[in-house]
């Protein structure tokens, strides 16, 4: 059986592109062929090289905010690694239709919400400002909307009296290590039905 190829793009610290990668072992359908970044910067690309799995790097700036054009670099490096499948992990950029359109179906992004609440950013700070008593994170298929898409998958997390949105944030991200690779793996397999945790 051949593997399905994966890209995960990536902008920051990339700790979701590590459990992606070190999810895909011998009985997954899927594998990592490329981690690709629009900020040279990014520590994720580091990690990724440490795991072994080839890095590119699409830096956004020169292309002064021509969406297409810069798309149009991203779409030409994903050809090149011949990627069956994207996955958005902290990947700050956003995509025009043009592009969500070509990987419709084929393209995932995890988000820290339980969408639909809270698209868009600093989705902690906002839970906890409207005094939510549960927070979480949402894997879905990325569409041309914002934060849109089937749900793939959600995990949700008290939030505590105490909480700042940097604690609660650090619970999320555990959530998210453990829902991103549980939806991959289904999703890898044809199996669209939803995942949720805990
Ligand atoms: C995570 O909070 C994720 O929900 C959001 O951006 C952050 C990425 O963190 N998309 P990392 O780069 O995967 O560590």
């Amino acid at each position: 059986m051949s593997h399905k190829r994966v890209a995960i793009l990536i902008s920051g610290g990339g700790s979701n592109m590590v459990t992606l990668v070190k999810s895909m072992t011998a009985q997954h359908a899927a594998r990592p062929v490329l981690v690709l970044s629009n900020n040279a910067n990014a520590k994720g690309l580091e990690r990724a090289r440490a795991l072994g799995v080839a890095t590119e790097i699409v830096d956004h700036r020169p292309f002064k905010g021509d969406r297409t054009a810069f798309e149009a670099a991203l779409q030409s490096t994903l050809e090149g690694a011949q990627a069956d499948i994207i996955c958005l992990a902290g990947f700050m950029r956003i995509l025009t239709p043009d592009f969500t359109n070509t990987w419709r179906g084929r393209m995932l992004n995890i988000h820290p919400s339980l969408l639909p609440k809270y698209r868009g950013l600093h989705t902690h700070a906002r839970a906890i400002a409207a005094g939510e008593g549960e927070h979480g994170c949402t894997v879905h298929e990325v569409t041309g909307e914002l934060d849109d898409g089937p749900v793939l998958g959600q995990a949700r997390v008290p939030i505590m009296p105490d909480d700042t949105p940097e604690t609660l944030a650090g619970r999320v991200l555990e959530m998210e290590h453990q829902l991103y690779p549980a939806v991959l793996e289904r999703f890898a397999a044809g199996d669209k039905t939803p995942v949720h945790l805990p």
